[in-house]
């Protein structure tokens, strides 16, 4: 692929120079005015659609899910993080709406599903057999250091304060903390969820594609 030459300090990639490439995948707005996007350079110039397709084809076997009863501004840089590490499906549980600005975009390119109870997300969980593995350092969480996520499973995070609530916690199989050593109580969820995934994804993931 010949990118056009760009002297910008613009991220991303100007307009195609040279004949249009023939394949359905080619956005024709991004060819002609350039591609500007945070995606990674295999898919420069695709579509949307084409670039969602591609990932569906690969997704992990893990999901993530978050409690959002108050707006939780971490949910942002879960959504991130789901992408980057590919997970299946983000999960919000409870408030549809949800602060879209740590995502940076990337919440077009991930299925993000919206459960309005804890009742409805564990129905949904059960229907696909998926173990629910509660992420928060509670009494009886065992540590995520000396154990193996499992293969199929849905992440559940908790929010800032409360952490996971009640209900969360009764539905969890298990419950993994992560490894403190200083004096905060916690680290926030975003930068857990970051921290699980990549577990997950060194316990059963090969290497990424290049
Ligand atoms: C800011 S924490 C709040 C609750 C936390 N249990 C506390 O005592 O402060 C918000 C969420 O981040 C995740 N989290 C934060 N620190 C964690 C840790 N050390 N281990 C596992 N999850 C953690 C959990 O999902 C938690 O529900």
């Amino acid at each position: 692929m010949t990118a056009g030459e760009d002297q910008s300090t613009e991220v991303g990639v100007g307009p195609w120079a040279g004949e249009r490439p023939a394949g359905d995948h080619w956005d024709p707005e991004l060819l002609e005015n350039g591609d500007r996007r945070n995606v990674v350079d295999r898919y420069r110039y695709w579509s949307r659609e084409a670039v969602v397709a591609d990932l569906d084809t690969r997704r992990h076997g893990f999901h993530v899910a978050i409690e959002n009863w108050q707006h939780d501004f971490n949910i942002g840089t879960v959504v991130r993080n789901a992408n980057a590490f590919l997970a299946a499906e983000v999960h919000i549980v409870g408030q549809r709406r949800w602060n879209r600005r740590g995502a940076m975009v990337t919440d077009r390119y991930q299925h993000v599903r919206h459960h309005p109870t804890i009742e409805e997300f564990v129905a949904w969980a059960a229907a696909g057999k998926l173990p629910i593995i509660g992420i928060d350092n509670l009494p009886g969480s065992r540590p995520m250091e000396t154990t193996t996520l499992p293969r199929r499973c849905v992440l559940l995070f908790g929010q800032e304060g409360p952490g996971l609530s009640e209900p969360a916690r009764r539905a969890c199989a298990e419950l993994f903390s992560i490894a403190q050593y200083g004096s905060t109580r916690s680290i926030n969820a975003g930068v857990a969820s970051g921290i699980a995934m990549h577990a997950w994804i060194r316990a059963h993931a090969g290497a990424p594609p290049d």
